[in-house]
């Protein structure tokens, strides 16, 4: 397992409408992350010009048909997908620290292109696999996924083309679904993707779902988790965009880190869509407590 972190800072809100979530980064990291990561003996590579929204700032407002800020998403997602990479290819673990879920364009983009063969860990409400022809908000958070597989209508977005498709639809497993859009439904069906919803957390318990989706993917590869806050239930991650009832309990988020920990496997992490700006300030600071945790069960930290 890698004893170095490459953190990437990824303070960015254009693949979403609300304003706020460009300072994840800078608060989970005002509220000790890197002392803690040190704290359980990681190596930290931490930029010291950890990019601010100012780096992430829109040079132009662009649409494409639909879609929101494409220019934006692409330049951004290709600055992240480079550090990414970079971390990566060293044999580091790279943990990007959103923003919005729109950067796993670049994240996923990163540590697929080191590892071919890298299986995806999406724990999120949402599928995130819209189509620009399936969209209904034109939100690029909404998206990442189609864009990550090339799925219909995606290649027709010129901004985005530094992407190029690179998961296939096995090498993907959802867990927590519970808002995904009918044509997402669809696609999701027709293209035979691995997605444990609520209802199947209920059902089989999560050491289950966990197990069954390290089974899927195979136990020797390199995994890459994709967490989106909103995946917990707003009572225990409440200050994010899109929140959803009926989620994941902190115990349940948590053990999916504890657990994709001890495969040794882990390549690159996200921690997304913490937004400080929504709610109270108590509110606020549960939330950025909980993504420091993840973060930390992740990698390494245990109950004994
Ligand atoms: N499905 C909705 C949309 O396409 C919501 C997506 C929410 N995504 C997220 N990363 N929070 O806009
Ligand atoms: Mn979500
Ligand atoms: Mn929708
Ligand atoms: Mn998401």
């Amino acid at each position: 397992k890698p004893l170095t972190v490459g953190i990437v800072g990824a303070a960015f809100s254009g693949g979403q409408p609300r304003g706020g979530v460009e300072q994840g980064p800078a608060r989970l990291v005002e509220f000790g992350l890197i002392d803690q990561l040190k704290g359980l003996g990681w190596n930290v590579d931490f930029d010291e010009k950890f990019p601010t929204y100012e780096d992430f700032k829109p040079q132009t407002e662009n649409k494409h048909k639909i879609l929101k800020n494409v220019g934006h998403v692409a330049s951004v997602t290709k600055s992240v997908a480079e550090s990414v990479q970079k971390v990566v290819e060293k044999g580091h673990l790279a943990l990007t620290l959103g923003g919005d879920h729109s950067l796993a364009m670049g994240t996923v983009g990163g540590s697929a292109a080191v590892h071919k063969d890298v299986g995806v860990i999406w724990v999120d409400a949402h599928a995130d696999i819209n189509t620009p022809l399936t969209t209904d908000t034109g939100n690029l958070h909404g998206c990442p996924v189609s864009f990550l597989m090339g799925l219909e209508g995606t290649k027709e977005v010129t901004e985005l083309d530094w992407l190029k498709p690179c998961l296939a639809a096995n090498r993907i497993v959802y867990i927590g679904l519970r808002d995904v859009d009918a044509p997402e439904k669809k696609i999701l069906k027709d293209n035979k993707i691995k997605a444990f919803s609520m209802h199947d957390v209920d059902k089989h318990g999560i050491g289950k779902i966990v197990e069954m989706a390290l089974e899927y993917l195979g136990r020797d590869k390199p995994i890459h988790l994709s967490f989106d806050v909103d995946a917990l239930d707003p009572s225990v991650a409440p200050a994010t965009g899109t929140p959803v009832r009926g989620g994941l309990t902190f115990r349940e988020g948590h053990y999916i880190c504890e657990a994709l920990y001890e495969t040794g496997n882990l390549v690159a992490v996200d921690i997304m869509e913490v937004n400080p700006m929504l709610g109270e300030q108590s509110y606020v600071l549960q939330t950025i407590q909980i993504g420091c945790s993840l973060a930390r069960t992740a990698m390494g930290e245990s109950l004994l």
